[in-house]
């Protein structure tokens, strides 16, 4: 069995699309054993109970990220989420994570983010997107490594920009991907099927 630490900032809709694909069994042999968000107030802390799972708030505010870091790792094994056998799913975790946090996770930690990268890493990339006048966009899916939304890439999904689009009717339009391509990874990985050599990422079988 799989066990699934989730580190969540706010509205916990992805955090939702990964619940619900386990409970249908969708995903296999895989649990979320705990969510964590680092701001008390986030949605997606409700989300979580809703789904009768731990959820714990962390909060950040005015701590040095080398110890909040070391905080957040300490909780993540003790709920059986360590970086051997475990999974760290950030979705929506708005906040970098200390390069030792993330060289321990490495292959066992993925991110959603809301544009085909390398485009448009960083904040509203949906808003860049649109600023930038692409005809595409969409959400990608990627291991974590210590620079910013850069690690090997997963899975992607494209979606049309549409001449009246502005940030909110793209951002609705990407999120409706995200809830799909994000449990899809967590599957794969659960399922053993990722293979990671350098950037490439292969699905095998
Ligand atoms: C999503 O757009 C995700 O791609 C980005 O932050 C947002 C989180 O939304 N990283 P939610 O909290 O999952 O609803």
């Amino acid at each position: 069995m799989l066990l699934i630490g989730v580190l969540v900032s706010g509205r916990g809709s992805n955090l939702n699309a990964i619940l619900r694909a386990i409970d249908r069994g969708a995903i296999r042999r895989a649990r979320v054993a705990v969510v964590i968000s680092n701001d008390p107030t986030a949605n997606a802390l409700s989300v979580a109970r809703r789904h009768g799972v731990e959820a714990l708030a962390l909060d950040s505010k005015g701590i040095p990220r080398e110890e909040y870091d070391a905080k957040l790792a300490e909780v993540l094994r003790s709920h059986g989420v360590g970086p051997e056998s475990g999974l760290v799913l950030l979705a929506g975790f708005m906040r970098i994570l200390s390069k030792k946090f993330v060289e321990a996770y490495q292959g066992r930690m993925m991110n959603i983010h809301p544009s085909l990268l390398p485009a448009f890493p960083g904040l509203r990339a949906q808003q860049q997107a649109i600023s930038h006048g692409v005809k595409v966009a969409g959400c990608t899916v990627h291991f974590v490594a210590p620079e910013v939304d850069a690690g090997p890439i997963i899975v992607q999904k494209s979606v049309p920009v549409k001449e009246d689009d502005d940030e909110e009717s793209l951002s609705a339009r990407i999120l409706r991907q995200e809830h799909k391509v994000y449990p899809l990874a967590v599957k794969l990985f659960a399922e053993g099927r990722l293979r990671v050599e350098g950037r490439k990422v292969t699905i095998v079988g």
